[in-house]
């Protein structure tokens, strides 16, 4: 019998790519997703991908009723939670709306499990919670810090309610996995990243820039303490972290978690800074960038880059891709998705 995960947030960037990684690997998928940061198409491009259309249903985790009935009608074995708000500019402006929607949708997901029987969790977290590390490379025992963001803070937030709701009931395990920055798209060019309106995210707007949507990409400071100036990020591919979650569900599923609560960096281990990602996107798509430095951006860190030894050697898992490889699958997506 083929285990079944709930992936909720599934037709979103990494939802979206982890889907297809776990049908792939022989799982039945079933998804949740209320459409508020992403498109129903997303659904067909999984479908041509793996050959195989996931369970679909359109609802909004805050409505505790709904995630209920579903859970009564649908037995599932583990969970992805990707279903989040995630824009850090936008949670500044509405930190009320982001609280309510990333903490009561854990919430409900954590009392549901323990009422229908769900063991296994896989939390989507960031490096967020560890604000500008004082060591780097950042290993999962450094020191979180006090979120910038409200978004941030969602994610530190929800990492505490995951830990103490596990230390409290005996029979629910965790996995929280900490990314980096994930960039690139599905290689097929069916599915990838599709941001509301003017992207806030480096990669994005790079891929914006170059098919012309968008005149210029400001590069937020060059006077950083880095040795070319700009900021420093570790910059995965999608796919190579959807196929961890893959395998931090498996560690669940089969029982291979060494404590009920436990937490990944997922990185590649290198910094990059931005005008290196620049480079890297000039080289493989041939595009000759517009962009200007301008001045810092608000609340950016300057320099932070995964140790990822443990997701290493306990979960067997690194990154596979370059960063040139994760720069021509968006670039290839951005070409596919504007017709040209
Ligand atoms: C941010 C969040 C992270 C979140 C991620 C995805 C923080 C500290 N980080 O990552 O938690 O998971 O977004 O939503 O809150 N840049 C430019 N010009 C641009 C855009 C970005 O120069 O137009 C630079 C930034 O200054 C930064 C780098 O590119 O140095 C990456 O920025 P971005 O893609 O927005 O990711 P983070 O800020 O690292």
């Amino acid at each position: 019998m083929k285990k079944k995960v709930l992936v909720t947030g599934g037709t979103g960037f990494i939802g979206s790519h982890t889907a297809v990684e776990l049908i792939q690997s022989g799982y039945d998928v079933a998804i949740i997703d209320n459409l508020y940061n992403s498109e129903k198409s997303v659904l067909d491009g999984i479908k041509e991908i793996t050959g195989t259309m996931p369970l679909f249903e359109e609802f909004d985790l805050c409505d505790q009723i709904q995630l209920h009935n579903f859970l009564k009608s649908h037995h599932v074995d583990a969970i992805i939670h990707f279903a989040a708000y995630k824009a850090v500019g936008e949670s500044v402006k509405k930190p009320l709306d982001y609280y309510r929607n990333n903490l009561l949708s854990l919430i409900n997901l954590l009392g549901a499990m323990d009422k229908y029987d769900v063991p296994s969790l896989v939390f989507s977290s960031s490096c967020t919670v560890y604000g500008q590390p004082d060591k780097l490379p950042v290993t999962e025992d450094c020191p979180v810090k006090p979120a910038i963001s409200p978004y941030g803070n969602t994610k530190q937030i929800g990492e505490e309610i995951i830990e103490q709701t596990m230390k409290a009931k005996d029979g629910l395990k965790a996995v929280s996995l900490r990314y980096f920055n994930p960039i690139g798209a599905h290689p097929s060019a069916l599915i990838g990243e599709l941001p509301r309106g003017v992207p806030e995210n480096l990669v994005p707007f790079i891929t914006q820039t170059a098919i012309g949507l968008r005149d210029e990409l400001k590069v937020f400071g060059s006077d950083y303490n880095t040795p070319d100036g700009s900021c420093i990020r570790d910059y995965l591919h999608v796919v190579d972290l959807a196929k961890a979650h893959v395998v931090a569900v498996r560690r669940l599923l089969e029982g291979l978690n060494k404590k009920n609560y436990e937490v990944f960096n997922l990185g590649t281990g290198n910094g990059v800074s931005v005008f290196e990602a620049i480079k890297s996107f000039e080289k493989v798509s041939g595009v000759k960038l517009r962009y200007n430095v301008v001045g810092r951006r608000e609340g950016d860190i300057e320099k932070i880059w995964a140790d990822p030894s443990l997701a290493n050697s306990e979960l067997g898992w690194k990154t596979e891709s370059t960063l040139d490889q994760a720069m021509e699958t968006a670039w290839r997506w951005e070409k596919r998705i504007r017709n040209k």
